[in-house]
Formats: C-alpha cells, structure tokens, sequence
C-alpha cells in the first residue's frame, strides 16, 4: 500500500441530499481511494447512508481553514454520475462508490471505488502558503490536544512563508486560522510574534500538502 496521505476535501450528501464538506486526508490504493474519518464523522454517516462521495483536489486552501473554523457552506455544483456535489472551485473531482469498510469504534476504514472522474482546472505548482494553510488547519483541528508552545512556535513558522508567497485567499485563510487561535485562548487575534524564541518542542512536519499520517 502506498503510505502516502494527499489532503482533499470530500463532498457528501445526506440521504435528505444536504450537502457536506469535509478536508480529509486520503490515500490512493491501486484504483480507490482509501477514506479513515475519525467517529463522528458526517461524512461517515452520509457514505454509509447513501454509498457515495465525491473527492475535490482544491488548490483554494480558505475550504480547508474555512472548514476548521465554522465556515463550512462552500458553493457545490452536482456531479454527473453520481447523486452527489463537487465543490465549485475544484480543479479536478472523482466521483466514488463505497466497494467495502472495515468497521472500527474509533477510525473505520471505507475503501471507494473510482466511478467517474473530471478535470476542471489545471494544477499550475505548489505555492508555499497554501501548504502552510493546510498545516495551519491541521493545528488548529487540534487545538485541544497540542501544547501552546507547539501551535505558537509551528504558527510562526509558518507565518514566514505566508509573509512571502501569500495572496489574498491564502491572507483571508491565515486571518480565520488566527482568529480561531486567539478565540480558543479566550483573547483577540495577534501576529505571532517573530523574533520570540521557540519555546517547547521544536517545530515539525513539514510544508508539504501531504501533511502525513494522523494519529
Ligand atoms: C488538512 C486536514 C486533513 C484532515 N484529515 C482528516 C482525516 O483524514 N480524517 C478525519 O477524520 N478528519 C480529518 N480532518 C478533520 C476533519 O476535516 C474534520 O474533523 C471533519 O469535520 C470530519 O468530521 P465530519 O465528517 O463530521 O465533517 C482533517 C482536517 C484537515 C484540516
């Protein structure tokens, strides 16, 4: 198996056809795609429910901070062949059928079947502060269980490369990522400050859109 971990945003529909959008991170095993969300999950219970879903390779990382800090109605167009949506900025979609899944109390894993898949806008290369967006999200999802000092010190880094090739999709993203920072501490949102030493562990992982695997 490749090990692998690309992070996408996956589209759902409940069996009552409302949508949902959720940053999952997958892995591409032959020809499917491999899903673990973590219970709960609506996107869990809307592919159990409807046996679909659909994969968005999203280069607009504002989806991915978007979703991790309350924003998650994002404009859907529906897909062809499946009774599902894609996200309307998607640069590509793959539309998926759930072939099997291995039930587990905590991570099950759905292994999907590739239906139908459309390319909608060229990938045009990596920009260095959408890849810190995505970590950036990933922080934040885990707020709850990292240290302070581990989210400062990986947050200020990151500001460097959101400092140097940032647009104003990826400034709007980095706002609501600090913004959630500050409102998870209970105080208003503030630059991290750069000539601050680290404290605590050293930052890791890195800057890439695959962000690793998740514990
Ligand atoms: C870049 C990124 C990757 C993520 N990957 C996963 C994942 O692989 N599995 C998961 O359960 N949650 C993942 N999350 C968190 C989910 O997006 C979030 O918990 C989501 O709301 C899942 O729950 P839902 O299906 O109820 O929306 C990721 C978040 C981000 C920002």
């Amino acid at each position: 198996m490749n090990d692998l971990i690309f992070e996408t945003v996956v589209t759902t529909v409940s069996r009552e056809e409302r949508p949902h959008v959720a940053p999952l991170g997958v892995r591409y095993r032959d020809d499917q795609v491999v899903l673990m969300p973590f219970r709960p999950s609506t996107t869990l219970d809307n592919i159990v429910a409807t046996g679909h879903a659909v994969l968005n390779i999203v280069v607009d990382t504002r989806v991915f901070a978007g979703c991790v800090t309350g924003r998650k109605t994002w404009p859907t167009v529906p897909v062809e062949r499946v009774a599902g949506v894609r996200l309307a900025c998607a640069l590509g979609h793959v539309e998926l059928r759930l072939e099997s899944q291995t039930d587990d109390p905590q991570r099950p894993v759905l292994l999907m079947g590739r239906v139908h898949e459309r390319q909608h806008a060229p990938f045009i290369g990596f920009n260095r502060a959408q890849a810190a967006v995505i970590e950036g999200a990933v922080l934040v999802s885990r707020l709850h269980m990292l240290p302070r000092d581990k989210i400062d010190s990986e947050m200020r880094y990151l500001q460097i490369a959101i400092d140097k090739t940032a647009g104003p999709a990826e400034h709007e993203a980095w706002r609501w990522l600090n913004e959630a920072v500050a409102n998870f501490r209970g105080r208003p949102p503030g630059r991290p400050k750069a000539d601050a030493p680290p404290r605590g562990a050293a930052a890791e992982g890195g800057l890439g859109v695959n962000t690793g695997r998740r514990a």
